[in-house]
């Protein structure tokens, strides 16, 4: 049965630690992989701009010895020109796997109710799986473990941090979350981060203190204030979350040789500083390379043989 990636609450704590097994060996041995998905084609069929997902994704299953297909938000004009179970149902007897990029989360459920080849979510307003998992990946490259990490997330409780919050969660991170009042995960995410945090050991505070959130952190994130669709609404929020940029002073509360993490595109002089962004702690572009390792190996077992995580 063909398998979908949608949202990180989809993966246990095994598959996931597969996926990150799996990232290193492609990171360290690009060619041992070049023929694992011979004469596979995936489409990316995306509602919104798109950088590293769009170009990771691509050049990834190059090295994997298959095709990408871009399929634009005028071409496929997805639930307007067609509904979206037409667009997958007939996507699905051409190619051998879609990412779908998209506003509402929704539209990733019906995409991979639809569909007969596996569908992974590259980015809805609710998750981005595939960058939690690299987020992932990159905290353990530099760290050694993710068990018991103290990461602090500081800004918009948006898609990204939604899906920090179930990575760390299920792999046993202590994550303090710093918003806004009203810009707060949902209660939902909470709870079943929560419920998830139980299990692996992690553990999860939500508050509207940046200061406290960073307090001896050995990570701290943070994504742009107003996410793609809400761009309107930049004004209004740069004075609500301007007491939550990532600056010298607010990493002057974390550890010494704190990692600072961003999702990218960064806003410079929003949510980061150019200083920040620029100084030896960050960690951005290594972060973004490793968006291609992951989806790699995501992509091997999603569209490979067997068609499973672990
Ligand atoms: N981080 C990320 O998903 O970047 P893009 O929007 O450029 O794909
Ligand atoms: N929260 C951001 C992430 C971009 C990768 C957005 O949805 O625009």
């Amino acid at each position: 049965m063909k398998k979908d990636l949608l949202s990180i609450g989809d993966l246990n704590s095994a598959e996931i630690d597969s996926i990150l097994k799996l990232s290193q060996q492609l990171k360290k041995n690009k060619n041992k992989f070049a023929k694992s998905l011979s004469g596979k084609t995936l489409a990316l069929i995306f509602q919104k701009p798109s950088n590293r997902t769009r170009v990771s994704f691509e050049v990834g299953m190059y090295q994997l010895g298959g095709n990408s297909l871009y399929l634009s938000p005028q071409e496929i004009n997805l639930g307007v020109r067609e509904t979206i179970g037409d667009v997958s149902r007939t996507i699905s007897r051409y190619v051998d796997g879609i990412v779908l990029r998209t506003f509402e989360h929704k539209n990733c459920l019906d995409m991979a109710t639809s569909a007969s080849v596996p569908v992974i979510n590259g980015l809805s307003d609710y998750s981005h799986p595939c960058q939690a998992l690299a987020d992932l990946f990159t905290i353990k490259e530099k760290l050694k473990t993710l068990k018991k990490v103290t990461l602090a997330y500081v800004g918009d409780g948006n898609n990204v941090c939604n899906s920090l919050l179930f990575a760390a969660a299920k792999t046993g991170m202590d994550i303090s979350v710093a918003t806004p009042k009203g810009y707060a995960p949902t209660d939902e995410v909470v709870k079943s981060s929560q419920a998830a945090a139980k299990v692996s050991g992690g553990r999860i505070t939500i508050s509207e203190d940046p200061f406290s959130a960073v307090k001896d952190a050995q990570v701290v994130y943070t994504d742009v204030w107003a996410s793609m669709g809400q761009e309107e609404e930049i004004n209004k929020r740069k004075v609500i979350f301007k007491d939550f940029q990532i600056n010298t002073k607010l990493l002057s509360n974390a550890t010494e040789n704190v990692l600072v993490m961003h999702c990218l595109p960064a806003h410079r002089g929003e949510e980061i500083t150019d200083e920040v962004m620029e100084s030896k702690n960050s960690i951005v572009f290594d972060q973004a390379e490793n968006r291609m390792h992951v989806q790699k190996a995501i992509l091997i077992k999603l569209l490979g043989k067997n068609q499973r995580f672990l």
